[in-house]
């Protein structure tokens, strides 16, 4: 069965058992700033999941687009994807188990001819407070499933969600083909890696929703959510081994063979190539080509696109194709998918164009980068370090555009780590020499690099956000300093802060870092970074480019860095001390608890 038609049968399936079809999402989440894409199908849905009145009605079905990042080093090898479509029924409110199991089993062995005999299914086996789910096992074994082919397994398997940070969850049931192989070992049983048992499909029964806090509270109005991802089932279904066998990268796979000259399947490593350009291109197609499609930059979105497409460019470089060759392999992917997804012929202009200049970009240094590293190597390899040096990753990033994971992979080909530190280091380090004008105002600002001090610095910016907030935007930050102990910020205000408003600031704080936020820069001139609403409490040459960090949707100040990757791992933060500095300003000493 092909993917058009496994999309369309799943719909009609469900259509037929009363769901009603809703469209897909945008790949960009509007509601959820903890993570980048949408990596399930249920993730639009949340708000309904939580209680909202779908105007659909109590059952849903529809297909969605999804991107995890996760494994995104781990894209070469035949089995994993950046993007995949995933297939949904849900019911608000509706049926529970019993029917979700009933209809995915009526699916798999009636519409999908999936022979009974070969299905394996395991259920939650239960924890503290949350009971083991016989009642799925129970509805498995009416359904003639045996019981040597149900396995009760704890939470690493049999739980699912939340998507985000916070959120519905719940156990799930998930299903199983035995493909045949021999078993790995007597201990071999779905979920096992070794690939006798092959995934197709996974009920989760959100029954609990996942607090700030981190503790699961029962939902009373429980859901039905499930997930089928398309690529995987057909790979399954076509008794191929791999989904870039699949022909929904087969045309991708045959445009990169015409553009290189290089047969798939002759030589593993480039078939490694082969398999991150298609993935790459075809997720990239699909970033830009989105409802609210993101361009290439050095922030979320737009980081993971440059660094899909800077990768693909190289790999390109290494199967031996010269010159632009992205925009081609896009036009065969929205030639592929445009029926399904409309959106991606209308951008269709826009994702063409966008591809073509960050190819240009990157393309020109590209060489020269790879030259800079390989003229390095005898010396790297003479020395008896396997630590690539942070300062040579520091300047392929900042003169040859390579995204430091792209060294990462570079490195690791000829059997070496990247210093992750010391690259941090240097970048930091770049950024307050290219910041003259402005280190006057930062003069000790930072002791050291500690995680210490990098979690400070951060809480630095969520206390003068936090204290604009309370105070007025009277207040501006004066001066500070921070040592691996405790942070001191200096900040315009003219009278003593009320217990109250100390309070206040505090617990916003707290807030932003229990919400687990993301912290990331851009680049850009300190007047376009005041023209986007950025905190910027020093004036630097007109023009200067100046990084912007932004924490979430919570801050966004124009600053060297460094900061921590996430406020969730800050700590708790405490104010300690409100005085007065001098004329005019305020004082403010708080640590972060662990
Ligand atoms: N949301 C569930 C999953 O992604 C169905 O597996």
């Amino acid at each position: 069965m092909k993917a058009n038609e496994l999309r369309q049968n799943f719909i009609d399936f469900f259509v037929s058992k009363d769901h009603s079809q809703i469209s897909g999402a945008s790949l960009i989440p509007e509601n959820d700033p903890t993570v980048l894409f949408t990596t399930a199908g249920m993730h639009p849905l949340v708000p309904y999941i939580l209680g909202a009145e779908h105007p659909a009605g109590t059952r849903l079905v529809d297909y969605q687009k999804c991107i995890r990042t996760g494994d995104i080093d781990a894209v070469g090898d035949p089995h994993h994807l950046t993007f995949f479509e995933m297939l949904g029924n849900w019911s608000l409110g509706d049926y529970f188990k019993k029917e979700a199991i009933r209809y995915s089993y009526e699916f798999l062995t009636e519409w999908l001819h999936i022979d009974a005999s070969k299905l394996s299914v395991t259920v939650f086996a239960g924890e503290e407070g949350i009971p083991r789910d016989e009642e799925s096992a129970n509805q498995w074994k009416s359904l003639g499933i045996p019981e040597e082919r149900i396995y009760f397994l704890p939470r690493e398997d049999n739980w699912w969600g939340p998507a985000g940070e916070v959120g519905p969850c719940g156990p799930d049931t998930e299903m199983f083909i035995d493909t045949g192989r021999t078993a790995c070992g007597p201990e071999c049983k779905p979920g096992c890696k070794c690939g006798k048992y092959f995934e197709i499909w996974n009920d989760v029964f959100m029954g609990y929703r996942k607090t700030h806090e981190g503790s699961y509270v029962e939902m009373e109005r429980k859901c039905v959510d499930t997930g089928m991802g398309i690529e995987r089932t057909i790979a399954i279904l076509q008794g191929k081994k791999s989904v870039y066998e699949t022909e929904v990268f087969a045309p991708i796979i045959e445009g990169i063979k015409s553009l290189s000259q290089y047969q798939y399947g002759t030589e593993e490593e480039k078939d490694i190539s082969v398999r991150i350009i298609a993935d790459h291109v075809r997720t990239s197609t699909f970033i830009l080509g989105d409802q609210r499609g993101v361009k290439p930059s050095n922030v979320g979105q737009g980081y993971i696109l440059r660094r899909l497409i800077r990768r693909a460019v190289r790999h390109g470089r290494k199967l031996g194709i010269e010159g632009k060759f992205l925009a081609q392999l896009a036009k065969v992917v929205i030639d592929l998918y445009s029926q399904a997804y409309p959106e991606l012929e209308q951008n269709k202009e826009f994702v063409l164009f966008e591809l073509g200049i960050e190819e240009e970009k990157f393309s020109s240094t590209l060489q020269k980068g790879e030259h800079e590293f390989e003229k390095m190597l005898p010396n790297l390899l003479k020395g008896n370090s396997t630590m690539l040096n942070g300062r040579i990753a520091f300047k392929l990033y900042d003169t040859f555009g390579f995204p430091i994971e792209l060294t990462e992979e570079l490195a690791k080909e000829h059997g070496f780590s990247v210093d992750i530190e010391g690259f941090n280091a240097a970048f930091e380090k770049h950024q307050e020499i290219s910041r003259a004008g402005a280190e006057q105002q930062f003069k000790g600002g930072l002791a050291d690099h500690s995680d210490l001090t990098t979690a400070l610095h951060t809480a630095t910016h969520l206390l003068h956000q936090a204290l604009r907030t309370i105070l007025g935007e009277h207040v501006g930050q004066k001066g500070s300093n921070i040592t691996a102990e405790r942070l001191r910020f200096d900040f315009t205000h003219d009278a003593p802060m009320t217990d109250e408003q100390l309070q206040k600031v505090e617990d916003m704080v707290n807030d932003v870092i229990k919400r687990d936020l993301p912290v990331s820069f851009e680049t850009m001139t300190v007047e376009e970074a005041k023209a986007q609403g950025a905190i910027a409490f020093f004036d630097s040459k007109y023009g200067e480019q100046v990084k912007v960090y932004s924490v979430g949707d919570f801050s966004k100040e124009v600053c060297g860095g460094p900061h921590v990757e996430h406020t969730g791992t800050m700590g708790r933060f405490k104010i300690q001390k409100e005085q007065s500095s001098s004329a005019g300003v305020r004082r403010i000493k708080a640590v972060l608890e662990k």
